[in-house]
């Protein structure tokens, strides 16, 4: 049981990556709340979760999802629907929450600076958390599973350098991502750190705290991560999303 239990919510609770999260937040004794489609999908969250349904796709939804939360984490994602899905679930929580503030952590992707539709609406994502005012940390992963069994040293880079699109981009294990999402919650040294996450060789370390703490944070007012590359120009990105990034600041 943790001194730090929260009720967090998590998005794509379902997914290869959420069910990792709703189990390990469980474990470590926080009121866990899965977001799922339908009733048929609630069927398959574990024990000790509570199970809310909405449609991460429509805002008017989710009022029982953001109900009460301290904590988000995002671990959905969708390479047919990217703005509904990957830009929209962020943009609709936040929308659902009307400025409450809670403590989020977003799961996107290693190369997430790379010109590709799903990655684009990603970092479109990653944006609105920023510009939300949430404290928050936004999570990089690399490849899933794609590690050697002695690969389990929780690597964390900044200014996602490595696009090749490939898992020489880097490696990492499912269960160490929702491990990482979640010790973030409650780490301080987490807080407004935007980071690629993969895999060295050597031991899992005990105490992320180090990890994060090494970490640059993100500049205040940025929209992007701490040295990622400007080539996503605030001034030429379509108005609904400019108009999203307001609402969030409390501009519109
Ligand atoms: N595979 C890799 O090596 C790798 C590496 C880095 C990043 N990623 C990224 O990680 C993300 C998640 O990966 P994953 O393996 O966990 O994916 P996954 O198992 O397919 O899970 C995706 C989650 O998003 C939800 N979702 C998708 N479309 C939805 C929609 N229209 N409405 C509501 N919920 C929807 C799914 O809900 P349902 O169960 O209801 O469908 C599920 O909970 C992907 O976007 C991927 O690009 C992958």
């Amino acid at each position: 049981m943790t001194d730090h239990a929260l009720t967090v919510l998590i998005v794509g609770a379902t997914g290869s990556i959420g069910q990792h999260v709703v189990e390990q937040a469980v474990e470590a004794g926080h009121h866990t709340r899965a977001l799922v489609r339908n009733n048929s999908k609630a069927r398959g969250i574990a024990s000790g979760a509570e199970t809310v349904i909405g449609d991460l796709t429509d805002a008017s939804t989710l009022a029982e999802a953001v109900d009460g939360i301290d904590a988000v984490v995002f671990t959905h994602g969708s390479s047919n629907e990217p703005e509904a899905v990957n830009y929209g679930a962020v943009r609709n929580v936040l929308r659902a929450l009307n400025g409450r503030p809670v403590r989020i952590a977003l799961m996107t992707t290693i190369g997430v600076t790379a010109h590709y539709e799903t990655s684009e609406w990603k970092r479109r994502g990653e944006r609105l958390v920023r510009a939300s005012g949430n404290t928050y940390t936004i999570v990089r992963p690399g490849w899933f599973d794609y590690n050697a069994p002695d690969q389990l040293k929780i690597t964390m880079r900044q200014g996602d350098t490595h696009l090749t699109g490939t898992p020489a981009d880097g490696v990492i294990a499912r269960r160490q991502i929702a491990r990482v999402l979640l010790d973030s919650l409650t780490n301080p040294q987490a807080d407004r750190r935007t980071l690629e996450l993969v895999a060295e060789r050597g031991p899992e370390q005990a105490d992320l705290g180090p990890v994060f703490g090494a970490l640059e944070p993100d500049a205040t007012g940025s929209l992007d991560g701490a040295k990622d590359t400007d080539n996503l120009p605030a001034s030429e990105e379509p108005q609904r999303v400019v108009d999203d990034l307001n609402t969030v600041r409390g501009d519109a």
